[in-house]
């Protein structure tokens, strides 16, 4: 599906915080219990996983309404292969983004919800992980 996907985006982040205030902490919670030893890669900071996870959805809420091209949402993934973060990590991330705010809704997820988060985490990943040049990992 081509870029930009709709409003439906926003409005699940929008009544998950109403519901449930700021994601950043459940999300994180899901992702490290998937990874536990990309906590270890933030060696106890504590803003920059704040920051990112900002940052993060941001660009998710840019990609969905067209204001971010596609292909501009991958500047970070050469530091990302610095810091020793694998492809793994980065499934898990998209992944666990999207479950959080999911559940969080509950009934109030919608099937363009759905449809509009698969087009716009799909459409990223890719982007993201044919950039991901790193061989063993
Ligand atoms: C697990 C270890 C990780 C470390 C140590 C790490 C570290 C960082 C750092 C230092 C920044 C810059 C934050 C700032 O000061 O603005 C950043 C940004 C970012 N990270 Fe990570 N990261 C990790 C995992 C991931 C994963 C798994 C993803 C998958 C989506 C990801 C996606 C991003 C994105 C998209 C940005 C840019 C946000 C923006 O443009 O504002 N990171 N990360």
């Amino acid at each position: 599906m081509a870029l930009p996907v709709g409003p439906a985006i926003t409005e699940s982040l929008e009544i998950y915080e109403d519901k449930h205030g700021d994601p950043t902490a459940a999300i994180y919670s899901r992702f490290y219990a998937d990874h536990p030893d990309a906590e270890e890669l933030f060696a106890g900071d504590v803003m920059i996983p704040r920051r990112m996870m900002a940052g993060i959805l941001g660009i998710i809420v840019d990609l969905a309404d067209g204001t971010l091209d596609p292909a501009y949402s991958t500047t970070w993934v050469a530091d990302h292969v610095a810091y020793e973060v694998t492809k793994p990590m980065i499934d898990s991330m998209f992944a666990v983004i999207v479950d959080e705010i999911r559940d969080g809704l509950d009934d109030s997820w919608t099937p363009s919800m759905e449809t509009e988060w698969g087009a716009v985490m799909t459409a990223w990943s890719e982007r993201t992980l044919t950039q991901y040049v790193v061989d063993d990992r």
